[in-house]
């Protein structure tokens, strides 16, 4: 056996919709990853499941493209335990079959035990009805089972509460692992770490000391070839209620009882429910046009020609607790904007008492991607006879001070996470009900029309209203300083 799991005898890892683009994309690029680095429970197999006819050979071909490794014969040594069958998300009988085929492959390893991990890497149409059929005929009599599912979680409450109780009679929620992969990104993951280990930080977290946070996240790249998908869902739905809110509960959620999965979760459900439902008066939404060159949002044939979905949306969240009170969370979410990147911006509320002329305000910055980094934009006197402050950088890129360490994958890191029974960075069944009734009455009046949606050109920073929303929640921008480019002499010279 290789690494830590509470799986005890053989295991095998069944990836229903084998043949689309998560599979291929993620799952199994993830699963050769930890194949490599000798984490998969000894004599582990896999089986690829989905609609398309194939043979062995075909499947192989197919997902061979996305796996990487570091040496070339881990490949073939990964595709051996790789097996696909064919069959219907809808019939008894299809399942039947998997169930056999999962069974020879038990056989196979001498029967010691047969573990079961089903990853449904599935469109959420036929979502319910694949829990209910592995249920019914593939569920290991014998052994641990165990169910991964992805967003989208239902579109609003009332589709998420049915979800949640369409399958809560099939898998209980020990055996249900809930995918939000931001939740396995590295720097996501170090928030608790960071917050809790450093009294330094944690104790700044509040309102006494914080002015706003910003939670943002931007794509340089459109809807292009999912425009169907996501004219459904818009931004909000797509980013907001999942990636960003999970990482709003790390940042903003008060210390747990203990570190383990449920007290975390816990924490996170008592915070979502201190939040107040978003204010329809406090968004800003947006949807981009043809610019640059590329493509508006509407010329996709696959979106209709009247579509109002956000591309963009800025969100207020405000949390009536006596740590947050009066401290304003920005949400921001684009595609199709001026860069990629996603970062967690506290800002701080200026000194009571000045030393010197006027100071910026202090930052403490989490960059999630590109690049891992935390920095603290904070001011320092300019070294020499002169006595100006000008603000400067504490900081800690990753690629600086961690230097040649591996950073797995979210994906990677979760199907580990999955296999070792870890549940902390998955998402509970309470959470997402917590966390939709903070979004559904403002979804539903963005639904009906009731928000106006303004536009913003491919490659642009957004809305042309950007700054000025920003400004109106207590945000400063300094536009003299960039992180980590700004020469400091030459800021001082300005001063
Ligand atoms: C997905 C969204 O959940 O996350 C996509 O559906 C988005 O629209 C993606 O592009 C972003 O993930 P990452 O890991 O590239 O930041």
């Amino acid at each position: 056996m290789s690494g830590t799991t509470d799986l005890k005898g053989d295991t095998t890892i069944v990836v229903l919709g084998a043949s689309g683009d998560l599979a291929k994309k993620k799952t199994f690029p993830s699963l050769i990853r930890l194949f490599e680095r000798n984490l998969l429970p000894e004599d582990t197999a896999i089986l690829g499941y989905a609609r398309t006819k194939m043979e062995q050979k075909e499947f192989h071909d197919r997902i061979a493209p996305n796996l990487k490794t570091q040496k070339e014969e881990t490949k073939q040594k990964f595709l051996d335990i790789c097996r696909y069958v064919p069959g219907a998300y809808d019939e008894a009988g299809a399942f039947q079959n998997l169930n056999k085929e999962i069974e020879e492959v038990e056989k196979k390893r001498g029967g010691k035990g047969c573990n079961r991990i089903f990853y449904l890497a599935l469109p959420p149409n036929v979502f319910a009805s694949v829990a209910e059929q592995l249920k019914k005929n593939c569920y290991a009599e014998s052994g641990v089972n165990r169910v991964v599912i992805e967003k989208p979680f239902g579109k609003d409450l009332e589709s998420c509460q049915e979800l949640i109780d369409g399958m809560k009679n099939l898998w209980s929620e020990k055996e249900t692992f809930r995918i939000d992969h931001y939740l396995g990104k590295e720097m996501v993951k170090n928030i608790l770490p960071f917050r809790f280990s450093n009294p330094l930080v944690d104790m700044s977290l509040n309102n006494k000391t914080v002015e706003n946070v910003q939670i943002t996240f931007k794509e340089n790249f459109g809807t292009e070839g999912r425009g169907g998908y996501f004219d459904e869902f818009g931004i909000i739905r797509d980013i907001q209620q999942n990636h960003l809110c999970q990482v709003f509960c790390l940042l903003a959620m008060d210390t747990p009882d203990s570190f383990d999965a449920e007290a975390i979760r816990d924490q996170k459900v008592k915070l979502l429910k201190e939040t107040k439902p978003i204010s329809t008066d406090e968004v800003l939404l947006g949807q981009y046009t043809a610019a640059n060159g590329k493509p508006g949002y509407k010329d996709d044939d696959t979106v209709p020609k009247d579509s109002n979905t956000p591309t963009y949306a800025a969100i207020v969240l405000h949390v009536d607790n006596d740590r947050w009170r009066g401290v304003p969370f920005i949400m921001k979410a684009g595609k199709a904007l001026d860069e990629g990147k996603v970062d967690i911006r506290v800002q701080y509320k200026e000194p009571k008492q000045q030393m010197v002329a006027e100071v910026a305000r202090n930052e403490l910055v989490l960059r999630v991607q590109p690049g891992e980094a935390i920095y603290v934009k904070s001011n320092t006197k300019v070294p020499g006879q002169d006595s100006a402050s000008v603000p400067a950088e504490l900081d800690l890129t990753y690629s600086k001070r961690f230097k040649n360490m591996y950073i797995p994958e979210a994906y990677e890191a979760l199907i580990l996470d999955c296999i070792q029974g870890r549940h902390s960075n998955f998402v509970r069944d309470d959470e997402l009900l917590a966390s939709w009734s903070i979004f559904t009455p403002l979804l539903h009046a963005i639904d009906e029309g009731k928000v106006p949606c303004t536009t913003y050109p491919y490659g642009s920073r957004g809305p042309e209203k950007l700054d000025e929303f920003m400004a109106k929640f207590g945000y400063q921008h300094d536009k003299n300083y960039v992180w980590p480019e700004t020469d400091v002499a030459k800021y001082a010279e300005k001063l």
